[in-house]
Order: C-alpha cells, then structure tokens, then sequence
C-alpha cells in the first residue's frame, strides 16, 4: 500500500488514463479518489494483472480422487462422532461462519442476497431462515451459539439494517457479529483500474476466501477464541437447506483431527458444473469444474460410478487455530480471475459496460494448508438446495421445489399422505418452519397424528 498516490505515481505504474482523470478532477474530488487509490495495494495489483495468465491445472496424471467418509454408512462410528460433536456444541466450542458478501450478480436481486425471499410459501428471507435454525440449535443447547455474518463494504450497512428492522429476527443481538471482507479493484483485460463513479474505484469483494483473513483482521478471530470456540461451521447464505451446527459432521471433523474438513455430494453426472474434491499432488483440493480435464471427468469405475464424484456445496468445518496459524503466517490464496462485464463510469462521467476483471480467492484453496484434511460425503436432497440464478438450475424455483419434497420426505416418514405427481414430487409446496420441526425425526416427535395434506401446506410457530 502507498500513502501518497500521486498522478506521477499512477503514470509510473502503468495507469496513463487514470493519471489524466485524477489529474482533471476538482479538489475534493481528487481528494476522495487519492484517499481511496492509498489503500490500494499496487505491487498485488501488478501482480494479479500479470496472473492473468495462470499457472496450468495439475496434469491428469497427478491427479486422483480422495477418501471419502460417507454419512451413514457405519452408524456406529457416526453415533461416535455425534457425541463428540454435540459435546463441543454444548461447551461452547462452535460458531456459525455465514457468508453473505457475494454480489448475486446472476439472482439479480436488490439487496443483500440474505435479503431474498427463499422459502417455498412464506417466501421468507435467507437470513430468517438461517436465524430460526441457529435459534432452534441453540435452544436445544441452552446457549446461544455465535453467529458470524460476513459481508462486504458493498452490503454491509444494507445487511445490518435489515436485521435491525427484523429485531435480530428473535436473535440476541450480542450473539450476532458482522464483519466485512477486503475488496479488489477490477481491472479491464488489458490492466487499466477502472471508475465506480468520477471519484472511486470500481472494486469488489475479494471472493469467499476473504473470510480468513477479514476474521483476523476484524479482531473476530481473537474474540471468538476468549469465548471458548474451536471450530468454525461455515456455510453460504444462498442454500436454505444447510444443516447450520451438524454434530455429527463436527464429530467426524473432531474424530480426523482435521483442520479443515468439507462436505460433498456425489455429484448428478459428468456435466453438472461444481467443483470436485481430489488429491493433486498428495494435497486434499477443490478442482474447478473447467479445470478438471474432461476425461477424468467422465472417468467411470466398474460400478459405473464417476471415478471424480465428490462434488463440492461449500460446507466447511474448520478449527480455530488453522485459521490463526495461516493469516499469521501472511496466508497467500491464489487468486481466481473472473471475466465479467462491469458497469462503470467513464472519466468524462457517462456509464458504460465494459470488458473486465475481477479477482477473488476461494475458502477451499485453504485446504492444501490444512492437517488431515476431511471430506464427508451427504445426501444432496438432504442438504443442498441452491438459489444462484433467477430462473432455471438452482433457482428460487428449483429450491423450492427441492425444499417441498425434503420436507415431503418428513411428512412421509411422519405417517401423513403426501399427494404427489406422476414423477413423484409433492403435488402442493410445503414449507416446515426449523421451529417447529427441524429433521424428520423432530417433525415425528411433534405432530401427534398424521396431517391431512390437501393443499399448500405451512407448519410453523405462530408468527
Ligand atoms: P457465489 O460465488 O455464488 O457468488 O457466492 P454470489 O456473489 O453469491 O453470486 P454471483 O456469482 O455474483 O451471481 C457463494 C457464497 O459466497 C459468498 C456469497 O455471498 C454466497 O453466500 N461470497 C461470495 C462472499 O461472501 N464474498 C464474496 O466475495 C463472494
């Protein structure tokens, strides 16, 4: 980072047409864009533009599919790790790592994306539902489990907001922590920074992986580890069907002594776009799914299973002392390029679309860095239910159709009759609020005879 940023400077480094800009502007403006070109840190810049070119994926034959503990599949050692797991849950050992700094570009939703309504009838927002489950964990422990939001300089203020004018949505506010990720300038194909407006710099958040370091940087990291916490459960903001505190999942996670551990999906065939868990190099990793050279990807074992079928849904475990371990030791995660069009502010002050890129890092590059690193493998219909796009794959749509026949599962399991289609999905939406019933065997526990199912079906506390 420089302290004076001077026209001279940008010149020097390449950034001709800014240079002339700043040059051009009025004094307060000129002051505002110089402060915020001082906290810009040149020599990553330069070298990220130069990364342009990035390193070659590993070669195929360096590359092979990890181990993999399957949930269920010996429920013995998963009863193990659930008392392991809910033993540190009830000493205060966990806290929820949401992250919700994304831009949601492709959901083309006003608001921070934890603002979208994502239920199947209530339509209630992301950041509720997340909030009733973490009320329900906590309950059940009597205590209140921390809960981290991260957000980005973007959405932050919209985000706390939202939640003040919710009261928490019943949370204890001093149970609720917010911190806010770094944020990169965008740069057009050919290196140039470029405008927000006449005095700021396009830029964007850094990517999931600024979660590490905005958590030590936040001075989050410290106060979690004087509460007690150990480990961390991360998980996205987008997927309303995540298990948010999986004592079984901690368990496996406590039982590998792992550091970083992560659930998968087998995924729904050579084609589906997510990233595969696999060993490159002997290193635990996240292939992207470009990446991943196509006959491998559709490399088959004699079952007929994909040979690379860990597919991953960004849920982590991850222990508190790998994340100090690896920001103190100045954690360098390689940056990603995405090649988008940015809606930007010319220097004469008309908007433009152009050609750009932004930089972001992924949570899961952290992996390679980790001990005994784990991946367990879920049920995708249990626990994976997207919202990325606004119409299509993994949309409100697809979630909430995905949702109903999760929460159908629990009807039928409860003895009710669920209508359903000639392909077997629920004929009406159902939505089952995690206050009332939070898994099949709590919805059991609760309804004292079968439901009549005739109709669009809310089961939920009084509101
Ligand atoms: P995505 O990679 O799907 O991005 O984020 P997005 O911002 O939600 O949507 P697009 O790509 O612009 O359409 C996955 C999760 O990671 C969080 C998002 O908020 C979401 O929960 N995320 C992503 C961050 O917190 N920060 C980031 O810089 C990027």
């Amino acid at each position: 980072m420089s302290d004076t940023v001077s026209v001279e400077f940008l010149r020097r480094r390449g950034q001709a047409a800014l240079a002339d800009h700043l040059s051009a502007l009025g004094s307060e403006d000129r002051r505002r864009l110089e402060a915020e070109l001082a906290t810009v840190d040149f020599d990553l810049l330069e070298r990220l533009i130069e990364s342009t070119r990035l390193p070659a994926p590993p070669a195929p034959e360096r590359i092979s599919p990890p181990a993999v503990v399957v949930k269920g599949a010996h429920p013995d050692v998963d009863a193990r790790a659930r008392a392991l797991g809910e033993a540190l849950i009830e000493r205060g050992g966990v806290a929820a790592v949401m992250v919700a700094g994304g831009q949601g570009s492709r959901l083309g939703h006003p608001g921070p994306k934890g603002t979208f309504p994502g239920t199947a009838i209530r339509r209630k927002p992301l950041f509720r539902v997340f909030a009733e489950k973490l009320a329900v964990a906590s309950r059940r422990r009597g205590r209140p489990i921390p809960r981290c939001i991260m957000t980005s300089e973007e959405n932050h203020r919209d985000t706390v907001t939202f939640f003040e004018a919710h009261r928490y949505f019943g949370l204890d506010p001093s149970s609720v922590h917010f911190f806010t990720q770094g944020m990169l300038p965008a740069v057009t194909p050919d290196g140039a920074l470029v405008l927000k407006d006449r005095a700021s710099l396009f830029r964007s958040p850094d990517g999931h992986g600024g979660t590490l370091r905005a958590l030590r940087r936040s001075g989050l990291l410290d106060t979690l580890a004087s509460n007690g916490v150990e480990h961390l459960s991360y998980f996205q903001v987008d997927n309303p069907l995540v298990d948010v505190i999986d004592p079984v999942f901690l368990g496996h996670h406590l039982l590998a002594r792992s550091e970083f551990s992560s659930k998968s999906v087998s995924k729904a065939g050579p084609d589906e776009k997510v990233g595969v868990f696999a060993v490159a190099d002997d290193l635990l990793t996240v292939i992207e799914y470009s990446d991943l050279p196509a006959r491998l990807r559709e490399a088959v074992n004699p079952d007929g299973t994909l040979v690379f079928s860990a597919g991953s849904i960004a849920i982590h475990a991850i222990a508190l002392d790998f994340v100090s371990r690896i920001t103190d030791e100045g954690l360098d995660l390689p940056f990603h390029l995405a090649r988008k069009k940015l809606a930007v502010t010319t220097p004469d002050g008309a908007s433009a679309s152009v050609d750009g890129i932004k930089f972001e890092t992924f949570v899961f590059d952290a992996l390679v860095h980790a001990a005994t690193p784990l991946v367990m493998e879920v049920v995708r219909e249990h626990e994976f239910a997207p919202i990325k796009n606004a119409t299509g794959v993994d949309s409100a749509e697809s979630s909430s159709a995905l949702q109903s026949a999760l929460f159908a599962s629990w009807l039928d399991a409860a003895g009710c009759r669920v209508p359903r289609n000639a392909s077997g999905a629920p004929l009406y939406p159902i939505e089952i609020s995690p206050l009332f019933a939070d898994s099949a065997d709590a919805l059991r526990r609760r309804l004292s005879a079968p439901l009549r199912i005739d109709g669009p079906t809310y089961l939920g506390d009084a509101e």
